[in-house]
């Protein structure tokens, strides 16, 4: 292979820009192992997200750039991930993204949003864990189809080797939640600080090995949940799920200025139930009047509720669904706001890029 053209092709590349980030893939390191052997260019695109909604428009905007050099008449590209850590704040632990999925308002569809928003991340190849700190009202073993079952102990050996719960697996993601430890048919008087304990405990007592996005499902309201959350470790960024109409948006409202006020950034909003039932528009209205993405529109659809009832999320029992598809695009929205933030956290691009 000729340096020459080598540095042409290289030269060439860092004309094409990842859209999300708005700098060229060369400059963003995004682009690895570059060979051109009998008129084949070689290379890897290490994307921020496996999750990467653009693989398309890097195939072409490659094959733009480079097809027409001399010396190149196929452009073959393989696809790496390293998703960069966008936590606001250090933690001690490989985690490298911390996302709280809030509402305000009840029986909005969080549970349902957070557990197919880990696994669509998980079937495009993440690192993905779900935490239920939902603790008085636990509804993701049922949603991702795990029994009341108590998960096994590590370690404990030595003395500075801490006992760790293993947490489940279903789909690919990690899951934690209060319903795998206490009976749900007997129901327990908590105190404040006790669901305090529990929500931080889910992180350092549960052996949760490297992952790429931890998802949490926050209870309704605007209070202790979030607090203990936002208090136990540094977050990411916040989505908040509403409903199309006005009531429910009033609590998104109350939802965002929480997290404004415990300094969570908040990623963007999902519309959730969209159609006849509740109007559709409310929630894409409330990002624009608030300045934030607004990450997706999921229509109200029997199969939602059948998936989340019979342990199997729409996007794995009916992915084709307008639901599904709608589901799997919030994924790579939510992923794509992630990557973004991460970058200019670690001063990659510059802050006013954001939203
Ligand atoms: N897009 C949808 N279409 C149809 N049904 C849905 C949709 N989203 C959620 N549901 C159903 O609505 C009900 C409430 O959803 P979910 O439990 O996810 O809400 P939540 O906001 O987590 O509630 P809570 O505030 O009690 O935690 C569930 O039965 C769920 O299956
Ligand atoms: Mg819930």
């Amino acid at each position: 292979m000729s340096k020459a053209l080598h540095e042409k092709a290289m030269k060439a590349l860092s004309t094409v820009i990842e859209p999300e980030l708005g700098r060229d893939i060369v400059t963003l390191d995004m682009v690895r192992d570059l060979t051109i052997e009998n008129g084949v260019a070689n290379f890897t695109i290490v994307l921020t997200t496996p999750a990467c909604p653009l693989k398309g428009v890097f195939i072409r905007e490659c094959e733009r750039v480079l097809l027409p050099i001399d010396g190149i008449d196929h452009v073959n590209i393989k696809w790496d991930a390293n998703v960069p850590r966008g936590l606001h704040g250090n933690l001690d632990m490989p985690l490298q993204n911390i996302i709280a999925v809030g509402s305000g308002k009840g029986g909005v569809g969080k549970s349902t949003v957070a557990t197919n928003l880990a696994v669509s991340l998980a079937e495009q190849g993440a690192r993905v864990g779900l935490m239920d700190a939902d603790i008085l009202g636990p509804n993701i073993p049922t949603m991702v189809g795990l029994g009341f079952a108590k998960p096994h102990v590590i370690g404990g050996e030595g003395e500075n080797d801490q006992p760790k719960m293993v947490p489940f697996e279903a789909y690919g993601v990690k899951v934690m939640s209060m319903g795998f430890l206490a009976d749900p048919n007997t129901p327990m008087i908590w105190r404040g600080p006790m669901l305090h304990g529990a929500i931080r405990q889910f992180f350092t007592d549960v052996a949760w090995g490297e992952l790429d996005y931890m998802v949490v499902d926050l209870p309704p309201g605007t209070g202790d949940a979030a607090l203990s959350l936002a208090q136990s470790v540094p977050l990411t960024g916040a989505v908040i799920v509403t409903q199309p109409q006005e009531v429910a948006l009033e609590d998104a409202r109350r939802a965002i200025g929480m997290f404004n006020k415990l300094n969570v950034p908040v990623l963007g909003v999902v519309e959730n139930m969209a159609g006849e039932v509740y109007g559709q528009g409310g929630g894409e209205k409330l990002a624009e009047t608030r300045n934030l993405p607004f990450l997706g529109r999921v229509p109200l659809q029997g199969v939602v509720r059948e998936g989340g009832d019979a342990g199997k999320p729409v996007v794995i029992s009916d992915p084709d669904s307008d639901a599904g598809k709608a589901f799997y695009a919030l994924a790579q929205n939510v992923a794509a706001r992630i990557s973004v933030v991460a970058m200019a956290n670690a001063n990659v691009i510059p802050l006013n890029i954001i939203g």
